[in-house]
């Protein structure tokens, strides 16, 4: 199979570096891709969200099958057009990706399908908000509806500050991701979860989990990120977790879908908080998750190529491929101004030498002259393997640290040093 992954950050550097290796997989190409893309396979100058160019050069590459990364592509409406184009695509359409594209959608999808969710209300200005949270007790979750790259949701305490941020969003017209409705939240109690099915259009089954760190800082403070690092397999939920999930949403919201006429193809990432009641959505994403899927993609044998396709093609073959038992740890390495802003980085080395046990996937990135131009931000993702979660703990840090001198000249990169600390 000739394989497109379409994106530029850390979780297309993964897909493909999995991609790559397939025995089913015979050319990878990316679009735009990064640095790391860049080593294995061609980058085309097109960007993510581009479908109309994207598809034009599937058909002149005869590409056999265009896996979707980032949000972006998919609420653009790419995959819609790669399916017009006759080219097989994993990920969803932009209907479908309204899960993620609105947290209002989604909500009310929920809602309507008995799915176990936070109780909510949808503001549509400030004097709607204000007069929501009169009677409002304890903390209260502010959500704006579109995509904001993971700094669309703020925990507030109690209802006074809440007011404060939507007094920040609505009179200066900055509500993140740009829409004009807020959902106003419980606040549920419990541990994280991002659990990852795959759907062909008839089927969905959960295939694997991960747990991700969104905060900042050490000990989950500081603002939300789009995730600092993660780590699979989960540690401390029920062994039969996939099952529960299975039967309390994934079921629901296949049988929702149907009912509601959409098709869905590709990942649908549960965000979910494990409360004492058992599995809570928090939110969907239309895709996986960054960085869950650099801590992912290490712990998969056999051909991801074929699982994928399989799935693209309607029909998903679940033997192709599955997650073996080893543990995987993935620290994010940022510019210390993310996520407020993100300076660029020049000159990075490009050839930079993990160890064994360890991997690098390189975020938003570029090669130029020999050395690597990131955008910042998330810079690099560093993730270790081993038979247990303390051992691929141990080799993610020791990787940090060997690469620390050959980053040290590049300017400043923070790291959460708690990842996996379970
Ligand atoms: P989201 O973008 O919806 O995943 O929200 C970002 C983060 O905010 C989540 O990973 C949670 O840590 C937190 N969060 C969102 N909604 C809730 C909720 N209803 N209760 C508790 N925490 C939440
Ligand atoms: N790790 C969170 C996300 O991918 O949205």
């Amino acid at each position: 199979m000739r394989i497109l992954v379409i994106g530029a950050g850390a979780r297309e550097d993964a897909l493909s570096w999995r991609l790559a290796q397939s025995p089913s997989c015979d050319a990878i190409f990316a679009a735009p891709g990064n640095a790391g893309t860049a080593s294995r396979g061609e980058n085309w100058r097109i960007a993510a969200t581009d479908g109309k160019a994207i598809a034009r050069r599937c058909l002149e590459e005869k590409v056999d099958l265009a896996v979707l990364g980032p949000e972006v592509a998919i609420a653009g409406g790419v995959g819609d057009r790669l399916r017009e184009a006759g080219i097989p695509t994993f990920g969803p359409d932009r209907s479908a990706g309204r899960l993620e594209s609105s947290k209002v959608f989604a909500k009310r999808f929920m809602q309507r399908h008995g799915i176990p969710t936070a109780r909510s209300v949808v503001v549509h200005s400030l004097e709607s908000a204000f007069k929501t949270l009169d009677d409002w007790s304890g903390p209260c979750v502010v959500k704006a509806d579109g995509l904001a790259a993971g700094k669309g949701v703020v925990v507030a305490p109690d209802a006074q500050a809440a007011r404060g941020v939507l007094c920040d969003w609505y009179p200066q017209n900055r509500i993140p991701g740009g829409g004009s409705e807020v959902l106003l939240e419980e606040k549920l109690g419990g541990r994280e979860l991002s659990l990852f099915a795959i759907a062909d259009g008839r089927a969905m089954y959960p295939i694997a989990s991960a747990c991700d760190y969104k905060r900042a800082g050490d000990g989950d403070t500081g603002p939300n990120t789009g995730g600092m690092g993660a780590y699979s397999p989960p540690a401390g939920f029920p062994s039969d977790l996939q099952e529960q999930v299975r039967e309390r949403i994934i079921d629901p919201v296949l049988h929702g879908l149907r009912a509601d006429g959409e098709s869905y193809v590709g990942i649908l990432y549960c965000g979910l908080m494990w409360t004492n009641d058992g599995p809570y959505v928090i939110e969907f994403n239309a895709r996986f998750g960054d960085p869950e899927t650099q801590a992912l993609m290490p712990r998969v044998s056999g051909d991801f190529a074929e699982l994928l396709s399989s799935a693209a093609r309607g029909s998903v073959n679940l033997d192709a491929a599955s997650f073996n038992e080893e543990a995987c740890v993935g620290v994010v390495l940022a510019t210390s101004d993310y996520p407020r802003s993100s300076a660029p980085l020049e000159k990075l080395p490009r050839d930079l030498d993990a160890g064994s046990g360890a991997q690098i996937f390189w975020g938003t990135s570029a090669i130029d002259n020999g050395h690597v131009r990131s955008s910042g931000g998330r810079v690099l993702t560093v993730v270790g393997t081993g038979a247990d979660l303390a051992l691929a703990r141990k080799a993610a840090y020791q990787a940090i640290h060997r690469l620390a001198n050959a980053l040290s000249t590049c300017g400043d990169l923070t790291y959460r040093t708690d990842i996996a600390a379970v």
